[in-house]
């Protein structure tokens, strides 16, 4: 196995091993240690079944079974999530907009997914990219000042906050919203793994931080989401058919780019669970 870094801010190539066959415990450790080092790997050539996919996943973690989302499962692969711009049993598909504004992958969960792997099966020969941007250095780069004053915050995540979601028909949000009622994440959040502290808002799913009012909630996080996405920490993944690409939700967010949404794109995700780090919120 071949890792190779892909850009300043977060990402690596990971070559030479065929997804199909049952990877060797050490060599599971190794990729493991490129994912915490590099936060998202890509590993590409994967030309696999969606068994193959689920089986490499679980090397990783426990699969969620798109449990916050039953709605977009796969109908023969439950362990499987589905974003596609083609119609799915005949409707227009639910998620052709997924992911449009920068988010970690269910972060309104009162356990968020610790990875997320998606799987390319289908793409127009331009566009269709996703963004990635590393929250350590999100963290790492603002003041001591900043840092003292965001510390103990708590912040409310709202899996019907994105621009997307709002669009939704009313029955489909309820649906949404009674899965994922709201919950408070730390502003700061500390790696669980690593250590590391990495900022843990987005302009997707954030709504507004505990206590304080919305005129200064707004300001902070506007900043806070603008920080968040400087140039210089970010990798842009432009796929290839058959990538698979993996990453840390617990210090990188990411974003699905705009495209020609005439050609066909679908995908497959599978998402880890995680473990607890955030606490359900009562409205006041
Ligand atoms: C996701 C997501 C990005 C994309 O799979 O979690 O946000 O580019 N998708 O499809
Ligand atoms: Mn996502």
């Amino acid at each position: 196995m071949k890792v190779k870094r892909l850009a300043h801010g977060l990402g690596a190539e990971v070559t030479g091993l065929d997804l199909r066959t049952d990877i060797p415990a050490s060599t599971v450790a190794d990729i493991r240690a490129a994912w915490l080092q590099h936060q998202v790997l890509v590993f590409p050539g994967q030309d696999i079944p969606p068994e193959s996919h689920i089986a490499f996943s679980a090397k990783f973690g426990e699969v969620d079974p798109v449990s916050f989302a039953p709605r977009f499962r796969h109908p023969d692969h439950p362990e499987i999530l589905v974003i596609s711009n083609k119609p799915q049993k005949g409707k227009q598909s639910e998620t052709r907009n997924n992911g449009r504004q920068w988010h970690s992958d269910t972060s309104f969960r009162l356990a968020p997914g610790t990875g997320s792997l998606l799987h390319c099966l289908e793409l127009p020969d331009f566009g269709g990219d996703t963004m990635f941007t590393n929250m350590y250095m999100a963290y790492d780069t603002l003041s001591d000042v900043m840092k003292k004053m965001l510390e103990d915050l708590w912040a409310v995540h709202d899996s019907t906050n994105t621009k997307d979601a709002r669009n939704r028909p009313p029955e489909v949000l309820k649906e949404l919203r009674k899965i994922n009622p709201l919950v408070a994440q730390p502003v700061v959040r500390v790696h669980p793994e690593t250590g590391r502290k990495a900022l843990y808002v987005s302009e997707g799913q954030t709504t507004h931080i505990v206590g304080m009012t919305d005129e200064e909630s707004t300001a902070i996080l506007q900043f806070l989401f603008a920080h968040s996405v400087e140039p210089e920490f970010i990798y842009r993944h432009r796929w290839s058919q058959h990538d698979i690409v993996m990453w840390d939700n617990r210090c990188a967010m990411h974003l699905a780019v705009r495209y020609d949404m005439t050609k066909p794109r679908h995908m497959h995700r599978t998402t880890l669970r995680g473990e607890p780090s955030g606490y359900l919120y009562q409205a006041q």
